[in-house]
C-alpha cells in the first residue's frame, strides 16, 4: 500500500478532479463546488459527472465516472446517500485515487451500515475517502477549492482541519474577511477512513503549511493521533478546538458527526502528551495559528512590553504572568538605551513606557533596540490610539524596525496590540498582511506569545 503523504497527493493536488452530481442548477451543491472549483481557478482538469446534462458552466458533461476519457486522480461525489455505493463501484473500476463524500445520511443518522459498504468497496480497490457529510477540500497552492464553502480562501500556511461542516464554512468566510492565510481547508465529517492523524502526516510533510488547526468533535482512534501528533508538533505547531467539553456538549457532538467524544480530561491530557496546543475559542486558534506562522520560535522566555499607555502595560503585565510569559528585567545598560526614545517622565523599565507623547521615532528606535539587545527574548509592541500619533504611522514605525532589524540579522519574534478605533483596526490590518501579528487587545497580544513560548519549549527551542 502507497503510503499516506503519497496517497493524499492525489486529493490536495489532483492532476483532475471529477465532479459526481455535478447540478445543473445553481444553488444546488453539486453545482456550486464545480463552480468554485472553476472560479477559484484549479488548472487541472475538470469532469462534471451528470447523467441527465450535457454541458455545465461551459464544461462538456460525462453520464458516468467510466465515460471520462482520463485518469481521475479526485472524486467528489454529491449524490443522495444511497447512490454513493454504486458510483463508489464505477470509481474503483475506473481507477480513481482519493474520493471527497459530501452527501450527508451515513453514520451521523445511525445509518452505520450503508458508511460500512461504502468502506469495504473503497478498501477492495485502495480508494481514499475524506467524508462523508462534509463540506469539501481546498488546497490554496494548487488552487484548488472543491467545497461549497465560500470561494476566495486567502492563501497562506495555515492548514485548517474540521470535523463540522457548517463551522467550517463559516470559518472559511471568517478568516477572508480576517485575511488570515490558508494553505487548507479540510472538511473532515464522520471520518470513516482519512482521519486527522493521515492528514497530520501530510501536513508535516508539506512544505506549503507552517501551522496546523483542528477543529474536533472526537476522535476514533486517540493512540494513533497521539502518536503522529507527537512528532508532528516537534516540527510544527499543531492547534486543537476539542468541543463537547461539557457533559451536554459531548451528547451533541455525539449527535453531530457520530463522535464518541470521551471523557474532556483524556483529551486533555493527550494533547498535553503529545505536544498539542489546546484552544478553547476560535479566536485563541487563529489568534495563535497567525503568530506561529508567521514568527521564529521563541528562544529565551524574556519578553519586553513598549507601550505609549501605561494601563495597556499594567494589563498587558498582569497578561503576561497568566500566560508564562517572563518579563525581562532590563540591565542598567538596556534601560539606558530605552531612555533614549522617551520624553523624562517616560519609564524606561519594562513595561517601557514611551508615554501618551510617544511618535513613530520613538517607536522606531525603542523596537529596533529591543530587537539588538541580547537580553531580549520577545517583543510586544503596545499602541494606544492618541491624537499626537497617528495608528497607521506607529504600524509603519513597527514595520521599518522589524525590517530594519532582519536585515541587520536580528530575528526574534514580535507580538502587537493596537488598542482604539476603526484606523487602529487599519493598522492592524496592514501589519499583518507584512507578517507582523497583530491584536486590538493587549491580552490577546501576550496570550498568544504565551502560547509560542508552550510550543517553543516543546519542539525544544527553549529549555
Ligand atoms: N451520477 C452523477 N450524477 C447524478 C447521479 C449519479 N449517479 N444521480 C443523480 N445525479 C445528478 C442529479 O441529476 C442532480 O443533477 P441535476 O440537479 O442537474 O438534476 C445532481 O446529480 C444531484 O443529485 P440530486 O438527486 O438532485 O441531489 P441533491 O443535490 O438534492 O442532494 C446532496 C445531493 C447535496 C449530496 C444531498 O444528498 C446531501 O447529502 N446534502 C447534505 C450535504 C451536506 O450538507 N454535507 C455537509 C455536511 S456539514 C454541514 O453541516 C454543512
Amino acid at each position: 500500500m502507497a503510503n499516506v503523504v503519497e496517497q493524499l497527493k492525489h486529493l490536495f493536488m489532483p492532476k483532475s478532479v471529477a465532479v459526481i452530481g455535478a447540478s445543473r442548477h445553481p444553488g444546488k451543491i453539486g453545482h456550486e463546488i464545480l463552480r468554485n472549483l472553476i472560479e477559484y481557478g484549479f488548472e487541472g482538469k475538470i469532469y462534471p459527472i451528470n447523467p441527465t446534462a450535457e454541458e455545465i458552466l461551459g464544461l462538456k458533461v460525462y453520464p458516468s465516472i467510466l465515460d471520462v476519457p482520463d485518469e481521475v486522480d479526485l472524486a467528489v461525489i454529491s449524490i443522495p446517500a444511497h447512490k454513493v455505493p454504486h458510483v463508489l463501484e464505477e470509481c474503483g473500476v475506473k481507477g480513481v485515487k482519493t474520493t471527497a463524500i459530501i452527501s450527508s445520511g451515513f453514520g451521523e443518522i445511525g445509518n452505520v451500515e450503508l458508511e460500512r459498504e461504502v468502506l469495504d468497496i473503497a478498501r477492495k480497490y485502495g480508494i481514499r475517502i475524506l467524508g462523508p457529510n462534509i463540506i469539501g477540500v481546498v488546497y490554496t497552492p494548487s488552487k484548488l477549492n472543491a467545497s461549497f464553502g465560500p470561494r476566495d480562501v486567502v492563501k497562506g500556511n495555515i492548514a485548517f482541519l474540521s470535523q463540522s461542516g457548517a463551522l467550517g464554512i463559516a470559518l472559511m468566510g471568517w478568516t477572508i474577511t480576517e485575511e488570515i492565510g490558508l494553505s487548507a481547508v479540510v472538511s473532515l465529517g464522520n471520518k470513516i477512513d482519512i482521519d486527522d492523524a493521515d492528514l497530520l502526516e501530510f501536513f508535516y510533510e508539506d512544505e506549503n503549511t507552517r501551522v496546523i488547526t483542528i477543529y474536533m468533535e472526537g476522535l476514533r482512534d486517540g493512540r494513533k493521533f497521539m502518536k503522529v501528533a507527537a512528532k508532528v508538533t516537534k516540527k510544527k505547531p499543531v492547534i486543537v478546538l476539542k468541543s463537547g467539553r461539557s457533559e451536554r456538549g459531548a451528547k451533541a457532538a455525539a449527535s453531530h458527526t457520530g463522535s464518541l467524544a470521551g471523557a474532556d480530561r483524556i483529551f486533555d491530557a493527550a494533547f498535553k502528551q503529545s505536544g498539542v496546543l489546546r484552544a478553547i475559542t476560535f479566536e485563541d486558534m487563529f489568534d495563535w495559528a497567525r503568530a506561529l506562522a508567521t514568527q521564529p520560535p521563541v528562544r529565551m522566555n524574556e519578553a519586553v512590553i513598549i507601550t505609549n499607555g501605561g494601563g495597556a502595560g499594567v494589563m498587558a503585565t498582569d497578561a503576561a504572568e497568566e500566560y508564562g510569559v517572563n518579563l525581562l528585567e532590563p540591565s542598567p545598560k538596556l534601560i539606558e538605551t530605552f531612555r533614549k526614545y522617551m520624553p523624562e517622565f517616560g519609564s524606561p523599565k519594562n513595561p517601557v513606557d514611551l508615554t501618551g507623547q510617544a511618535d513613530a521615532k520613538s517607536y522606531y528606535g525603542a523596537v529596533k533596540a529591543a530587537f539588538e539587545s541580547e537580553e531580549v527574548g520577545a517583543i510586544i509592541v503596545l499602541y494606544c490610539r492618541t491624537a499626537v500619533l497617528d495608528p497607521m504611522d506607529m504600524a509603519k514605525a513597527v514595520m521599518d524596525a522589524v525590517k530594519d532589524a532582519k536585515e541587520e540579522g536580528y530575528v526574534k519574534p514580535i507580538v502587537v496590540n493596537l488598542l482604539g478605533g476603526e484606523d487602529t483596526i487599519k493598522a492592524s490590518k496592514e501589519l499583518n498582511r507584512k507578517g507582523i501579528p497583530s491584536y486590538p487587545i493587549p491580552e490577546r497580544a501576550v496570550k498568544t506569545l504565551g502560547a509560542m513560548i508552550k510550543w517553543s519549549k516543546w519542539a525544544g527551542y527553549l529549555k
